[in-house]
């Protein structure tokens, strides 16, 4: 009989593209979502990429009559938890949003799964927990050294975890720290729509290919790199949510726990992005260089030789890919 996975967050960027990965490894899923950052029309979307009626509960993470309802209906056999805020300049204006949406949500998920005897659960992670690289590329041992109230969240979710495993062995978990998610599924049906002024690069350099931004900021152009801009570890979204499958299936057969860098181990540079991304939409993009943002660093990437020796985990789609991938997606919103 196939398994049940509910995904919290589910009809977000990340979720979105895991359950249309569960969903063809053979899984049953549930998604619960409050649509504070989901299109609505996600939902018929999945359906349409899967061609099957999905199950979805619109709810809070933050509502513990909601969440006892939701494991009471399904026979959940594991949890994959996205739902939470994820702005890191958000995170140091609302700190007490972030700890209440991220950490609370979370411990609320862990007492629901708990109360229904559900003790599987992969959580997303993210590298921001590292900080500022001692060295690189970064692996599952770096020191973890958070700067913002968004990756302090994180890692108290992590602690979490880790406390609860050693009073009870019954829990399974795999933390997974995500480097930079990119692209869109091939289908171009779902993908990253942020509403505001996008934090991440691939997603900006989207809305200056599509009329909505005027020009790229450059952040820098003198750092230690090849092209003297940042570099970054960027990951096909589809690839990420590869791993997730990969995660829980392992949870779920060997009652197994796992700290797992997901990431390429690639660095590519906003330049490297830009030029990517100029192929894909097939004009160039206006860019102007500023000075250097506080906080930035020359580079941050993974070592994915963990999640590839633990998982058999490994990105297959570079950097072209992921821009193509998002063109197609915002070109497709855009004129839909
Ligand atoms: N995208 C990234 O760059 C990145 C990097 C590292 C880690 N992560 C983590 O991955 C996870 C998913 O990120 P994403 O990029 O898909 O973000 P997203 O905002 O697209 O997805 C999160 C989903 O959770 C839902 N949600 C938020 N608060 C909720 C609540 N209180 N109750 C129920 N649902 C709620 C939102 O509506 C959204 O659909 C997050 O935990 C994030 O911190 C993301």
């Amino acid at each position: 009989m196939s398994k049940t996975i509910l995904l919290t967050g589910g009809a977000g960027y990340i979720g979105s593209h895991t359950y249309v990965e569960l969903k063809s490894a053979g899984y049953d899923v549930v998604i619960i979502d409050n649509f504070s950052n989901a299109r609505p029309d996600v939902i018929d979307r999945l359906a349409q990429i899967t061609d099957a009626p999905v199950t979805w509960h619109k709810g809070d993470v933050l509502d513990k009559a909601f969440l006892a309802k939701v494991f009471a209906q399904h026979a959940v056999d594991a949890v994959i938890h996205f739902a939470a805020k994820k702005a890191v300049g958000e995170s140091v204006e609302k700190p007490l949003d972030y700890f209440e949406t991220n950490c609370t949500g979370f411990s609320n998920i862990l007492m629901a799964m708990q109360a229904a005897g559900v003790f599987n659960v992969v959580f997303s992670s993210t590298a921001t927990v590292y900080g500022e690289p001692l060295s690189l590329p970064y692996t599952e041992d770096h020191r973890i050294a958070p700067v913002s109230p968004y990756a302090q969240s994180k890692v108290t979710c992590e602690t979490l975890l880790r406390q609860l495993k050693d009073s009870d062995p019954r829990w399974n978990y795999g933390v997974l720290r995500y480097f930079n998610p990119a692209g869109a599924h091939d289908s171009a049906l779902i993908g990253e729509d942020p509403n505001d002024i996008p934090n991440n690069l691939m997603p900006y350099i989207a809305k200056v290919a599509t009329g909505e931004l005027p020009h790229l900021n450059v952040f820098g152009d003198d750092y230690d790199t090849p092209d003297g801009t940042g570099v970054r570890d960027y990951i096909h979204v589809v690839d990420l949510a590869r791993g997730h499958v990969q995660s829980v299936g392992k949870l779920l057969d060997d009652q197994d726990t796992h700290i797992l860098n997901l990431g390429t181990g690639t660095g590519y540079s906003v330049f490297d992005m830009l030029r990517s991304y100029e192929k894909a939409c097939g004009t160039t993009l206006p860019f102007k260089i500023g000075p250097r943002r506080a906080g930035d660093i020359d580079c941050f990437y993974a070592d994915p030789a963990s999640a590839r020796d633990y998982l058999g985990f490994e990105a297959t789609r570079g950097l072209d890919e992921m821009c193509q991938s998002s063109w197609n997606w915002v070109s497709r919103v855009r004129n839909s």
